[in-house]
C-alpha cells in the first residue's frame, strides 16, 4: 500500500490533502499537535517546535514504517505578522524552526525508508517568490523552502525520488482567517485580487499536491497555484 506522511494535517490544506490521498487508497500518517478528524488518518501527536520532536519521530517511524515508495508532504507552517523593524531574532528563529528546519528533520529521518518512486513535496506559498509587507519571517522561510526543494532535487539525483514545491495563493483556512484578524471585508478584498474573484478551496491545493506527488517528471519545480493574481 502507498503511504503518505504529512505534517500539519489536523486542518486546512493539510487535512484536505490527507483526505484526498486517503480517498485514493493511501495509508495516511499525520504529524501535528491535534488529530485530523477522519478515521482513515493515523494521527501521531507531535509538536515540531519541541526539542523532543526528534526522539518522538524516531519512535513513530521505527514502529510504523517499512521501507518502500513513500510520499512525504511538508505542510505544517506558521505565519506571524511581523516586519523588518519589529521582527525579533526569537520570532525569526521560531518561524524558521517550524517552516524550514522541521522539514529537514523529517527528510533526514525518512530518507532511509524512501525507495525509488518516492516523492518529497514542499508546501511553499506565493510568498516563496515575492514579498509583501508585514510577513517578514514567513516570507523569509517560504523563500528558503524553494532553495531546500531545489537542493533536494540535486542531492537525490539518481535515486528516483522526485520533489516539487507547491505554492498556494490565498486559500480559505484558519491560517488566512487569523492573519486578517477574521475580518470578512479583508477576506473579500483578498478574494477580489484573484482573477477568479474568490479564495481557493483547500481541496484544490490538495489535488495539485497529489498531482505533483504522482508525477516524477515534475522534479525540482516550483508550482504556483493561486487562481492567477491580478497585477497592479
Ligand atoms: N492558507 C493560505 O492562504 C496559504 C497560502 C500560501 C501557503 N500556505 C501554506 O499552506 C500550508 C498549510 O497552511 P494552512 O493555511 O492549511 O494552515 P493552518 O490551517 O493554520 O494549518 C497549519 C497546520 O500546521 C500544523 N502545525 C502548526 N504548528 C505546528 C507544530 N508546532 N507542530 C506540528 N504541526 C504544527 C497545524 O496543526 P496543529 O495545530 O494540530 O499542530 C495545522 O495542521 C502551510 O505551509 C502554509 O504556509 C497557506
Amino acid at each position: 500500500m502507498n503511504t503518505l506522511i504529512i505534517s500539519g494535517a489536523s486542518k486546512g490544506i493539510g487535512l484536505a490533502t490527507a483526505k484526498a490521498f486517503a480517498d485514493t487508497g493511501y495509508r495516511v500518517i499525520n504529524l501535528s499537535r491535534h488529530p485530523a478528524e477522519d478515521d482513515r488518518i493515523e494521527n501521531h501527536a507531535v509538536d515540531l517546535l519541541q526539542p523532543n520532536a526528534s526522539d518522538k519521530l524516531d519512535e513513530i517511524f521505527k514502529r510504523q514504517l517499512t521501507a518502500g515508495p513513500l510520499t512525504l508532504v511538508h505542510n505544517a507552517a506558521k505565519l506571524i505578522n511581523d516586519s523588518i523593524d519589529t521582527s525579533t531574532p526569537g520570532d525569526l528563529r521560531e518561524i524558521l524552526e517550524l517552516n524550514v528546519v522541521a522539514p529537514q528533520l523529517l527528510n533526514s529521518k525518512l530518507l532511509p525508508y524512501m525507495h525509488p518512486g518516492s516523492a518529497i513535496i514542499y508546501v511553499g506559498s506565493t510568498l516563496s517568490e515575492k514579498a509583501v509587507a508585514n510577513s517578514f519571517s514567513y516570507v523569509t522561510s517560504k523563500h528558503a523552502i524553494v532553495g531546500m526543494m531545489k537542493a533536494t532535487c540535486q542531492d537525490l539525483s539518481g535515486k528516483q525520488i522526485h520533489t516539487a514545491c507547491v505554492c498556494p495563493g490565498f486559500t480559505d483556512t484558519e491560517m488566512l482567517r487569523e492573519h486578517v484578524g477574521h475580518q470578512q471585508e479583508v477576506l473579500t478584498d483578498i478574494a477580489s485580487a484573484s482573477t477568479f474573484g474568490r479564495l481557493i478551496d483547500p481541496s484544490e491545493i490538495a489535488e495539485t499536491i497529489m498531482f505533483a506527488a504522482r508525477s516524477p517528471v515534475i522534479n525540482g519545480a516550483v508550482m504556483h497555484c493561486n487562481l492567477g493574481q491580478k497585477e497592479s
